[in-house]
């Protein structure tokens, strides 16, 4: 089984990616094979709306030819996928945003017949990292149409996780921060973070169970 994660920070191995490290463990902890990809390793662009996915008779694949194109031929023959993006200004990263463009979009119909042309169950977990802590984000809740769409296309409820009040410097004292309570960050950072590693940890469990389940069925 093969579970895929991939990375829409820039910064290697800080809060997404060691969200997303901490989901993979989980997953390898069941036998997954497990893979990690950094969108900001590769040169791509978003949807071009060449269309060519939504000609009568085509294959059901993105035919935009860049770094991104094997990228989507692995996620979509994967057996389950984690996204995982901070966040800026509530919402996904740019690379995030153009990846998932480009992998969804094949897989919308305009047909009034059929909800998808993907043709299988394919679990999905969403990772967003994020300065703002939980109370902040129950009033601005964070905007992902993907997340929304997700159901209709891949046939399963995507699973989200969060990592709040991130650590963003490696020094705060260098760098503005006069919004923040450092030693409130801190204690995030000893005391919270070491728990929402171990909720990610469980997404990649929980991923691994439900493709087994879906296998049995
Ligand atoms: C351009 C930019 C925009 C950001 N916008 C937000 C935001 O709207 N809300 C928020 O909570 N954090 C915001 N952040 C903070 C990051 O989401 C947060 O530090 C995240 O955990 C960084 O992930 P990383 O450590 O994997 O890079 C922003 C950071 C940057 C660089």
């Amino acid at each position: 089984m093969n579970v895929i994660a991939v990375s829409g920070s820039p910064r290697k191995n800080w809060n997404t990616e060691k969200m997303l490290a901490s989901a993979l463990d989980g997953a390898q902890s069941l036998g997954a094979k497990t893979k990690l990809i950094r969108l900001y390793e590769l040169n791509f662009k978003g949807c071009k709306s060449c269309l060519a996915c939504k000609r009568i008779g085509a294959q059901r694949k993105c035919f935009v030819k860049d770094d991104l194109s094997s990228v989507l031929e692995e996620l979509s023959n994967a057996d389950a996928i984690i996204f995982g993006s901070p966040i800026y200004f509530m919402e996904l990263t740019g690379v995030m945003h153009s990846c998932l463009e480009r992998f969804y979009f094949p897989y919308v119909t305009y047909s009034t017949e059929r909800q998808t042309f993907f043709g299988r169950k394919l679990p999905i977990g969403f990772i967003y990292t994020m300065n703002v802590t939980q109370d902040w984000i129950r009033q601005m809740p964070i905007a992902n149409r993907f997340a929304e769409v997700t159901k209709e296309l891949f046939g399963v409820e995507p699973e989200i996780v969060c990592a709040y009040d991130t650590w963003q410097y490696l020094d705060y004292e260098k760098f503005e921060h006069g919004i923040f309570s450092v030693e409130q960050k801190k204690l995030h950072r000893e005391e919270i973070f070491p728990k929402e590693l171990d909720t990610a940890k469980q997404l990649g469990i929980s991923l691994v169970q439900r493709v087994k389940q879906f296998n049995d069925q």
